[in-house]
């Protein structure tokens, strides 16, 4: 077997805990990892105003994978953290498929969405004129490439293509309002379509799918969307599916042209850091979707297996107790 090259990033609070556990679970499914840790969020931000220099990621582009806990510290301004670490890792490792799973078996809920991850309102277009004045104006612009929209679509469809899925793609958005960024995502849509005629398709308004989400969300076995709507569903989709201790996902460079990166779709949640309280399920998710990224796709499914009786709810505990109670399954 060989040995997969895999970049650390615990964070902050309660991200180190719950790494700390994935990385033993994937140690016990018997898949061999070096690590190389690295000591960046918000913590090390306080400390000597570091957030990601363009050495690390410039390191990061010879690894495997980035296995990440969570970011995010009180005293640091919104926006420092997430737009100098999570968005620009995003944007220069080229992370354009944001994948999260949701499942809750005994529901029969099993949905994907697929979030691009590198435009829409994320793009960081826009700016002030008048700042501070009575006439100040703000705009965030959208920003929707042909490219970006459709290598996500396209992606969303070879996923429901996939021997795993349910052969059904269902394209959020809001076309009845955004005609100009709803008219590009639809029309690239249903020509992608044309080559997937084995996929049978959907449309919701996103307004509407926040209803299905609660009331019918067995309807979904591929959800694609752009960045802010996928953003706000996939919060959704956790507190639907069991609570958000349960939801994973991969921040992925589908081409491989550098590392994809996994992380609990959770914050770093510092009332209870240090306290060996956090469920570390989401994070030993995420890294079975790293497993799968990095071809150890066996090892992956035990681990998700071994995850369920604790989304059932069976297996309870501290941080590293329902670490060990999961490891031990496998
Ligand atoms: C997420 C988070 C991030 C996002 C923040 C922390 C930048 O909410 O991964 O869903 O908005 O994408
Ligand atoms: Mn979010």
């Amino acid at each position: 077997m060989s040995t997969h090259r895999v970049g650390i990033v615990g964070g902050d609070g309660i991200g180190p805990e719950v790494i700390a556990e994935g990385l033993k679970v994937i140690n016990a499914a018997g898949v061999k990892l070096e690590t190389v840790d690295y000591d960046l969020g918000g913590g090390r931000y306080l400390k000597d105003g570091t957030i990601l220099p363009d050495s690390v990621l410039d390191e990061w582009r010879s690894l495997d994978a980035i296995y990440l806990g969570a970011v995010g510290t009180p005293g640091v301004p919104p926006g420092v953290i997430e737009r100098g670490l999570l968005l620009k890792m995003r944007f220069e490792l080229d992370l354009y498929i944001n994948q999260r799973p949701f499942v809750d078996t005994a529901k029969g809920i099993d949905f994907i969405v697929i979030r691009e991850n590198t435009e829409g309102t994320y793009a960081g277009e826009g700016g002030f004129l008048r700042k501070g004045t009575p006439h100040e104006v703000a705009t965030q612009g959208s920003v929707n490439t042909r490219m970006g929209v459709e290598r996500a679509i396209r992606y969303a469809f070879d996923l429901a293509g996939s021997a795993a899925r349910r052969k059904h793609l269902t394209l959020v958005h809001k076309t009845n309002v955004l005609t100009f960024s709803g008219d590009l995502w639809e029309r690239a849509f249903n020509e992608v379509h044309a080559e997937y005629a084995a996929i049978a398709t959907a449309y919701n308004h996103v307004d509407a799918a926040c209803i299905y989400f609660v009331e019918d969300p067995q309807r979904y076995d591929v959800i694609v969307t752009d960045n802010l709507f996928g953003d706000i569903l996939t919060d959704l989709g956790g507190a639907v599916t069991g609570g958000i201790g349960f939801a994973a996902s991969g921040n992925l460079n589908p081409a491989r042209t550098g590392p994809s990166m996994f992380e609990p779709v959770h914050g770093s949640a510092p009332d209870i850091a240090g306290q060996n309280k956090a469920n570390p399920t989401a994070a030993i998710l995420s890294g079975a979707l790293m497993l799968d990224f990095l071809g150890e796709t066996e090892a992956a499914d035990r681990v998700r297996k071994a995850c369920e009786a604790s989304m059932a709810g069976e297996i309870t505990g501290s941080t590293t107790s329902v670490g060990d109670q999961i490891a031990a399954r496998l």
